[in-house]
């Protein structure tokens, strides 16, 4: 960055579990300086604060009065996800918020409007789609050299043991979580392939259940068949009591051959017997990261703040994010679990 142009101004709101992702991304940015962040928890917050050398709040509204910020990060438990980010949007933050947006469809299409009303941009953090794996695939659909996507699958099994839920004041919970292993885990794959087929969704057909977590309500396993306008049929299966965090899988059979994705790796075969492969960059060790997660985070931060920037378009918007919530949200109200 040129000497003299002045830095953006960042904050984040939420010093939990995921932070470090968007901590340690911000510090890989010469033109980016964490001013603050914010956590009810003060000692979160105040750990934060120490280690990364910027300033602690513990009210959110607080910090947005008190700073004059570019932009802020929002990294707290969904049923906050609107509101906060409708607050920024009002003191004139660029917000980049994780998924999912809300809890319900409502807030999220409230927080669009208002970010537009705002004239601020509202970002929403799918990192998986930065993955070299989901590019590859992306761009073969796109381009029209693997044809029309005919079907679809994806299969999660990741272990969320009973402690998982004990450790936390609002996961595996309706109001606070919004769900289970959908809205917290499978949406990354349900995201995926819906960005991929890029149609409207025409149908919905799912079942859902806690088979295994007798501590929560929320559901643990699901699975369904989703249609879409262009004819592609999309079935998915998902359970978060597995043993292990095993590589998300992903199929895609086409009309001019078939892509599978496992973890960041992603194979195309075309049906004239070319093949095209992707793998994952090295492993940008993070302390606290999850590598099951997709180390994109940097990817989809940088893209934000090259919006913010003006370099390029928002790749991730409210907007594009509000299609797969939509989704997410009728996979609930047709599931029945949900009150
Ligand atoms: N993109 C991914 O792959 C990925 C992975 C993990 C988590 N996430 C998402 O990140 C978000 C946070 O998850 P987490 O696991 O870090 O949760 P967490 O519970 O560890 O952290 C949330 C933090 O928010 C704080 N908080 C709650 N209410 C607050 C308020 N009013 N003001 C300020 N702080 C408040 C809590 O004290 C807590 O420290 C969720 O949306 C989750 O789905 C995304």
């Amino acid at each position: 960055m040129d000497k003299g142009v002045k830095k953006l101004r960042v904050g984040i709101v939420g010093c939990g579990r995921i932070s470090v992702m968007h901590l340690e991304s911000i510090r890989s940015f010469s033109d980016v300086e964490l001013i603050c962040c914010c956590d009810v928890k003060k000692e979160r917050a105040d750990a934060v604060s120490e280690k990364y050398g910027c300033k602690a709040y513990y009210d959110y509204e607080e910090m947005f009065k008190a700073e004059k910020l570019d932009a802020v990060h929002i990294l707290l438990p969904h049923y906050l996800h609107a509101k906060v980010s409708i607050c920024a949007f009002l003191h004139g933050i660029n917000v980049l918020s994780e998924k999912p947006m809300d809890v319900d469809y409502e807030s999220a299409a409230l927080a669009v409007r208002k970010a537009k009303e705002n004239g601020v941009l509202y970002g929403v953090v799918f990192q998986c789609r930065f993955n070299n794996s989901a590019r590859l695939v992306k761009s073969a659909v796109e381009s029209g050299k693997l044809g029309k996507v005919l079907s679809a699958s994806s299969v999660l099994t990741w272990a969320r043991p009973d402690s998982y839920y004990l450790e936390s004041d609002w996961k595996g919970t309706w109001d606070k979580e919004g769900g289970g292993v959908i809205i917290d885990q499978a949406i990354h794959s349900i995201d995926l392939v819906r960005w991929i087929i890029d149609s409207d969704v025409e149908s919905v057909s799912v079942s859902m259940a806690n088979r295994g977590h007798s501590i929560v309500k929320v559901e643990d396993s699901a699975e369904g068949l989703i249609t879409f306008k262009n004819g592609a049929r999309y079935g998915f299966y998902c359970m978060n009591n597995f043993a292990t965090d095993e590589p998300i899988e992903i199929k895609l059979v086409c009309e001019n051959g078939k892509a599978v994705m496992s973890y960041d790796d992603a194979y195309i075969y075309y049906n004239d017997g070319k093949k095209e492969e992707a793998h994952q960059d090295e492993n940008p060790h993070i302390d606290g990261g999850k590598d099951y997660w997709g180390f994109q985070h940097v990817r989809e931060i940088r893209q934000f703040y090259d919006a913010i920037l003006c370099k390029e378009p928002l790749k991730i918007s409210g907007e594009e994010a509000l299609k797969t919530h939509a989704l997410i949200m009728e996979l609930y109200d047709k599931g029945g679990m949900k009150k």
